[in-house]
């Protein structure tokens, strides 16, 4: 069982919540009960490139030159090997896809885990991760951060892979789940589009948006 706690308040270095009008607008939509398979995928989508604009804000960058039709200029590209997106199984893979449309040459990582319905533990059971992980830098996309264990458990393969560069990207968390990551991974920048209360006694998050494995696949 687990113990609801009161919210607690994390500094920006440890999670930043995005504050904008249209992520909170989206999230709306996202938490309805109204809101069917089709709509839900569109707006995780939708919701993950709003917020992977903030998450990505300090990707390194280098200097380049491009000719343009009308002369040559100093201009500014992404440094170092192409990026890494990893998706946790199964509802990262609906943030995947917009990660992809803001960089076609990520190479993509999954890893495989479910919660298990009483201990609330991942189990995993699949990982293919990117050659050249190690080197790439590694965005861990899931939309829910309930009590943490999924990211932490996926966060712990890609330190073993030797990944050292690494951020989670999330729409709903919760304190919970915050706390968890930041303990067992104090580097990775987490960005949420929500932080909510708490979670409940089946540990999902309230007020959250329900299960989004079975909200995204149609699997309730
Ligand atoms: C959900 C979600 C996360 C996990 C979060 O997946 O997509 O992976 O729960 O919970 P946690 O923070 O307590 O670990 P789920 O296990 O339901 O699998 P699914 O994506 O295959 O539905
Ligand atoms: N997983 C979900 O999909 N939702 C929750 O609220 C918690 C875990």
């Amino acid at each position: 069982m687990v113990v609801t706690q009161a919210s607690e308040n994390f500094p920006t270095s440890v999670v930043n919540v995005v504050d904008h009008p249209l992520v909170a607008h989206k999230i709306t939509l996202l938490r309805s009960i109204e809101t069917g398979p089709a709509e839900f995928r569109a707006l995780c989508g939708e919701v993950t490139l709003l917020i992977a604009y903030e998450a990505l804000r300090d990707l390194p960058t280098s200097a380049t030159s491009v000719t343009t039709p009308i002369t040559d200029t100093e201009s500014t590209e992404l440094a170092g090997i192409a990026p890494s997106v990893v998706g946790i199984l199964r509802a990262g893979l609906v943030m995947v896809d917009a990660i992809l449309t803001l960089l076609p040459q990520a190479r993509v990582g999954h890893l495989g885990m479910y919660r298990d319905p009483d201990t609330h533990q991942p189990v995993p059971y699949y990982n293919k991760l990117p050659v050249n992980i190690d080197r790439r830098e590694v965005i861990v996309v899931d939309p829910m951060l309930a009590t943490g264990g999924s990211a932490v458990a996926a966060l712990d393969s890609l330190v073993e892979a030797g990944c050292t560069k690494l951020r989670l990207l999330s729409i709903i968390g919760c304190p919970e789940g915050v706390k968890a990551v930041h303990d067992a991974h104090p580097d990775v920048p987490i960005t949420l589009a929500a932080l909510d209360d708490r979670l409940n006694e089946n540990a999902y998050i309230v007020p959250g948006l329900g299960d989004a494995g079975d909200r995204i696949y149609g699997t309730l």
